[in-house]
């Protein structure tokens, strides 16, 4: 995904502050037990507070989980995918290793009672109960697109999604800012919810992607867009919700920049044609507060703002990134050391507003550490901000902070950010046994940093957000 280095210095050039303001709300859940252990009085409930959102008609997921014979039809695989909390997708969750102190805005996980509760259901053989006894049926689902959307920017055509394999594709969309805009809020609207599995927007200042595309609207690019100095718009997954940084934040992007819209489209075995769009909410003024994206771990900087950590099979030369056939458990490090000045201007305190991970098919778990310069209250000098132990390239997304701006946790001058990625380069991790029978491969390659699908990346996304300056 990155030219990183043309990012960092752009991440750093700009400047003051550190009060944030508020936002936000949060859902919680309940269970029963015993005889209660039925699917009118534990198990509807459950469904309807954590699978319904994506599971019922019109929802994107592939069938709904509503009614009684629904839940029953697909009762043992679910209790699978929910003991392996493969469902509802998520990858954030704590380990020994990382504990994360805040919440997460929307959080789709059950909690280890609501997975018990669901697996000794199906163990007890799926008990209706007491029909009387069900909840009314849900028939709210929030807002599915943004509020207060300004414009709306379409593929610019239909596109066949090539059937068969993974296909990944940029499509370069001009906007038609002729003034810098600030975005206050963005979501994606995927065209065929069936075959759309990512979708991650970039800002094309150069407006190149347009050349890439060579006249045909669209071209491959597995690792990012290919651009000079791309930055980040957002980055969805189903079941992301729209971001929305409420009245007083933008994101901006520059006069005359394109989007990029690199969508990853799942294999499709039958001709399907997808026109995905991306909508936003721009601000008829300029915010007090500036959204910015931080892209940080992939690549060493020249100006060493950005380094790779010595780890497992290194040469004797130092510190490589090389992950090497059958390696499991494989860790690569990186880590971000904030500057105090960019040039002649102080960087102020950050609020990270959203984060995320990213690696390719062999990363099974990155996590992200601030280790801050001065402690403070809320503020420990050690934080694990993200920890991602069920990390699937298919379902990344970032995961936004449950707290106001001014509880968000912070990155400053002088802090270090860590970056530990795990890969597991065995055909144990099906996307590497994917990959490899898609190339005709007998044994799992020895992998580098790159950006092609069998190359590897441990990036983290920092969605960090700071007072506007005169310079913004
Ligand atoms: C954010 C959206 C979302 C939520 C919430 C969600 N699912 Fe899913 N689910 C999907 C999608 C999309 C698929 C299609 C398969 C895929 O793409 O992985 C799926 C597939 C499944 C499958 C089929 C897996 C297979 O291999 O055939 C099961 C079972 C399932 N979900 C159960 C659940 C249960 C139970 C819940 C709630 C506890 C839930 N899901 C919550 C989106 C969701």
């Amino acid at each position: 995904m990155l030219n990183v280095r043309a990012f960092a210095a752009s991440v750093f050039a700009l400047a003051i502050g550190s009060t944030f303001q508020a936002a936000c709300s949060s859902s919680s859940g309940a269970e029963q037990d015993g005889e209660t252990l039925t699917f009118a009085q534990a198990i509807e409930p459950l469904v309807q507070e954590k699978c319904q959102s994506c599971h019922r008609a019109g929802g994107i997921a592939p069938f709904p989980l509503v009614t009684y014979e629904d839940v029953k039809g697909m009762g043992e695989v679910a209790k699978e995918k929910v003991q392996r909390r493969e469902m509802p997708p998520w990858g954030a969750f704590d380990d020994p290793s990382c504990k994360v102190d805040h919440a997460f805005r929307d959080d789709l996980r059950l909690t280890d009672k609501q997975v018990d509760t669901f697996v000794r259901w199906v163990e007890k053989g799926m008990p209706l109960g007491d029909p009387a006894k069900r909840p009314p049926a849900r028939t709210t689902f929030g807002a599915s697109g943004l509020t207060d959307k300004t414009g709306t920017y379409q593929l610019p055509a239909p596109y066949s999604v090539v059937p068969g394999k993974d296909d990944i594709r940029c499509f370069p969309i001009d906007p038609g800012f002729a003034e810098d805009t600030w975005i206050g809020g963005s979501n994606v609207v995927p065209g065929d919810p069936r075959v759309v599995h990512h979708v991650i927007v970039y800002v094309d200042p150069k407006r190149q992607g347009v050349a890439k595309a060579a006249g045909a609207g669209s071209y491959p690019c597995f690792g990012g867009p290919d651009v000079e100095e791309p930055s980040l718009l957002l980055a969805w997954a189903p079941g992301v919700p729209p971001m929305v940084y409420g009245e007083e934040t933008g994101l901006k992007i520059p006069k005359g920049s394109h989007l990029v819209m690199q969508v990853h489209y799942h294999p499709s075995h039958e001709a399907v044609t997808d026109q995905t769009s991306v909508e936003l909410k721009t601000l008829s003024y300029k915010p007090g507060y500036v959204a910015q994206v931080i892209l940080a771990g992939n690549a060493e900087t020249a100006d060493g703002f950005i380094k790779l950590l010595p780890g497992p099979n290194d040469p004797p030369s130092g510190p490589a990134f090389v992950i090497p056939s059958n390696a499991k458990g494989h860790t690569e490090s990186m880590e971000l050391e904030i500057p105090e000045k960019a040039g002649d201007v102080t960087i102020p305190e950050l609020g990270v507003y959203a984060i995320g991970a990213h690696m390719h098919w062999a990363g099974v778990d990155m996590k992200i550490e601030v280790e801050r310069k001065t402690a403070a209250e809320g503020k420990p000098a050690k934080e694990c901000l993200l920890g991602t132990p069920k990390y699937d390239f298919n379902w990344q997304r970032t995961y936004a902070y449950d707290a106001p701006l001014d509880k968000l946790p912070t990155v400053g001058p002088g802090d270090k950010v860590r970056f530990t990625c795990t890969y597991d380069n065995t055909t144990d991790n099906r996307h590497v046994q994917r990959a490899m029978s898609e190339m005709r491969m007998s044994s799992p390659p020895e992998i580098k940093l790159g950006e092609t699908t069998l190359d590897e990346m441990c990036l983290g996304v920092l969605i960090t957000v700071r007072r506007a300056s005169l310079l913004d």
